[in-house]
Parts: C-alpha cells; structure tokens; sequence
C-alpha cells in the first residue's frame, strides 16, 4: 500500500518529488556510525500529513544517547539540544538512518552530532538528508547528579 500517496494530495506529492530530485543521492557520512534504523509510521502523523517534528525528536535524542554510552558507566541524561535543523519533512514508510559521531568531552558531559537520511518510499538505496542536530548528554549518579566521564 503506498501510505505515502494515501497522506498527501497529488499536487503536493509533485512538489515533494521535484524537491527530492534536486536533494536525492547524498553520500552517507564517512566520519559516521550509523547508530539507528527506524521507519515512521501512520501514528507518527502531523496534521500535515508528515512526520510530527517531536518524534523525530525523540529518535535522534535516542540515537545520540549511542555513542555516549560507550562513555559512560550507568546513567546518562539529555542537558541540551544545542542545535536541531528538520531540513526536509520525513514520511510515512521512510526508511531513516541515524549517523552520529562524538564532537565533544568534556568532565562530566559528551556532545554528538547526528544525522538523519530517508530513503523516500519507493526511492530505496538513494538517500535525502532530512535533518541534523548537536546534542549534550551528562553522565549522572544515582542522584541525578554529574559525574566525571571515566571512560576514553
Ligand atoms: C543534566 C543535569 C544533571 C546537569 O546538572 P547541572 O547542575 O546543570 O550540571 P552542571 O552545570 O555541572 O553541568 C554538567 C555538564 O553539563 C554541561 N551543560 C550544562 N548545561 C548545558 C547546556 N545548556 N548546554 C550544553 N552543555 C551544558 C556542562 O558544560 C557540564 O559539562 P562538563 O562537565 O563536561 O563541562 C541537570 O541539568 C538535569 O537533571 N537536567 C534534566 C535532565 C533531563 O531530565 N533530561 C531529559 C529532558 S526530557
């Protein structure tokens, strides 16, 4: 079924073509790793028609948490989205990758850079980038409070 064609006019799905063409094959970051494969679904709708802006939110604080992880013996929470870009709407049925690397360590916090590429529904192997983002994650205690990073 294409859930795609379902949630849009045919005019918009023109528009959202042309624009893809111009945006479609991308190169994959090579500075990378790719951390998460997700693919939005119905319920992930705004009233647009496109992916709600705060699950896709959701999914890159859950995929940048990857590499902090690594760094970290125990608890972890998000401080700050230091920067979030939604530089093309996502999809019903998109096929999205998350790249992450670490940009940042400090004593207690780790900042990552993460971006999202779709695979458009029917457009698999080529790719758009749909978003980027900074995001800072800090190691806590039981507490709730920071703690120095004791892995590097
Ligand atoms: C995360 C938390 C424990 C940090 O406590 P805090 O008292 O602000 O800690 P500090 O001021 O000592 O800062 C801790 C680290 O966070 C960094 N940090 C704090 N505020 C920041 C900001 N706005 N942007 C980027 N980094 C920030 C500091 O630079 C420091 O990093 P470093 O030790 O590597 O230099 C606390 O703010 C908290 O519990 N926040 C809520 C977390 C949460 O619920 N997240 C989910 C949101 S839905």
């Amino acid at each position: 079924m294409s859930s795609e064609s379902s949630a849009q006019t045919g005019n918009t799905v023109r528009a959202s073509a042309s624009a893809d063409s111009q945006t479609l094959d991308v190169q994959l970051p090579a500075d990378k790793e790719l951390v998460l494969k997700v693919i939005p679904m119905p319920a992930d709708c705004n009233a647009n028609g496109d992916i709600f802006g705060g699950w896709v939110m959701a999914q890159v604080d859950l995929a940048g948490s990857v590499l902090p992880s690594r760094y970290v013996d125990g608890r972890m929470a998000t401080v700050a989205v230091n920067q979030f870009i939604f530089k093309q709407p996502v999809r019903v049925g998109d096929i999205l990758s998350f790249f992450s690397s670490v940009t940042r360590i400090g004593n207690t916090s780790i900042t990552v850079q993460v971006e999202v590429y779709a695979e458009r529904f029917r457009a698999q192997g080529r790719y758009i980038k749909v978003t980027e983002a900074s995001v800072t994650y800090v190691a806590i205690d039981d507490f709730g409070k920071p703690q120095k990073i004791i892995k590097n």
